[in-house]
């Protein structure tokens, strides 16, 4: 079935735009001595990317009665932190690739010590920026802090980037595999629902988070198993990033296990229960395109 996603894709090109204005100001410096860093922090930043995790955050607070501009240092937070991931992802120590969002990887553009330098102070303005915002309650910002830390840190998003690396040198079981993605991508999407859900006032416990966390985790493990056949099939320049990347490297990724087409039906297959999971919710419609457009992208 041949899905509609006007709607969608203008939406999300509206919030994109309105997160890359926040995240420009969140950026500036006006400190020569120190320039160089803000220069290769912006690089990556601002530099596209389909800011799929700002537009969970902003949506999710939207469709709970919040506005995207409580959201919106939150959505602003999460990409900061995906921006540094992707910088320390390239480096050679790591997946050793040379282009990304279709230009010079970081460390390519600035050298090692610079990309290692504006990954951390991505993170670490992650933080600021949410202990500085102006649109969310002391009580809300300290839960902000606590749930970004969990998706983002060892028993997260770092957590599955160590798994990622151990599956190259030994081939992990499926199951493992299943842990790897829902870490490496699913801990930090999860908590885009889960913060979008604190901005507009529901806190972890409560029965829309739940429903929301659980969505926004499958759709994170989706994204991950197409991520893996993109990075088989894909054509670079549409994906913007090296192709081969994986295999290069003998990871151990759904291909292994899988075929294409077998793959992408369990992707479905997760993107089906995601969309059950929120089923009963009003005003779901974006969150529902979302899944699916996620499922066939190219890039
Ligand atoms: C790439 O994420 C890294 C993974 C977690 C697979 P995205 O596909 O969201 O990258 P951008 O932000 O659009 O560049
Ligand atoms: C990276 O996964 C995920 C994180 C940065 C946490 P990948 O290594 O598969 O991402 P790509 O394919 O390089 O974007
Ligand atoms: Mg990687
Ligand atoms: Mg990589
Ligand atoms: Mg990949």
């Amino acid at each position: 079935m041949n899905r509609d996603y006007k709607r969608l894709e203008t939406a999300m090109r509206d919030n994109a735009e309105r997160t890359e204005e926040a995240l420009t100001r969140l950026c500036a410096c006006e400190d020569d001595d120190i320039g160089l860093i803000f220069d290769a922090e912006r690089y990556s930043l601002l530099g596209g990317g389909k800011r799929v995790r700002p537009f969970i955050v902003n949506q999710v607070c939207r469709m709970l009665g919040g506005s995207a501009e409580q959201s919106m240092p939150l959505a602003c937070a999460v990409e900061m932190i995906h921006c540094y991931s992707l910088i320390h992802d390239d480096l050679p120590c790591m997946d050793d690739d040379d282009v990304r969002r279709g230009k010079p990887s970081n460390h390519k553009a600035f050298g090692y010590a610079n990309a290692l330098l504006a990954g951390d102070a991505l993170l670490t303005n992650a933080f600021l920026t949410v202990s500085e915002a102006q649109t969310l309650s002391a009580e809300k910002k300290a839960e902000a802090v606590r749930l970004i830390a969990k998706g983002a840190g060892d028993c997260g998003m770092i957590g599955g980037q160590v798994m990622d690396l151990i599956g190259e040198t030994e081939e992990l079981e499926i199951e493992k595999l299943l842990r790897l993605h829902t870490l490496k991508t699913g801990a930090l999407i999860k908590c885009c629902a889960r913060l979008g859900c604190l901005a507009a006032g529901y806190y972890p416990n409560s029965d829309e988070a739940k429903k929301l966390s659980l969505y926004a985790e499958k759709i994170g493990v989706a994204f991950l198993v197409v991520d893996d056949v993109l990075d088989e099939i894909a054509d670079e320049k549409e994906l913007g990033k090296n192709v081969g990347s994986d295999a290069g490297h003998n990871k151990t990724t759904f291909l292994t296990h899988y075929t294409v087409n077998e793959a992408m039906q369990y992707a479905r297959e997760l993107t089906e229960s995601a969309v059950a999971a929120i089923a009963d919710m009003n005003d779901n419609g974006l969150l529902v395109d979302l899944a699916y457009y996620l499922l066939d992208r190219k890039n």
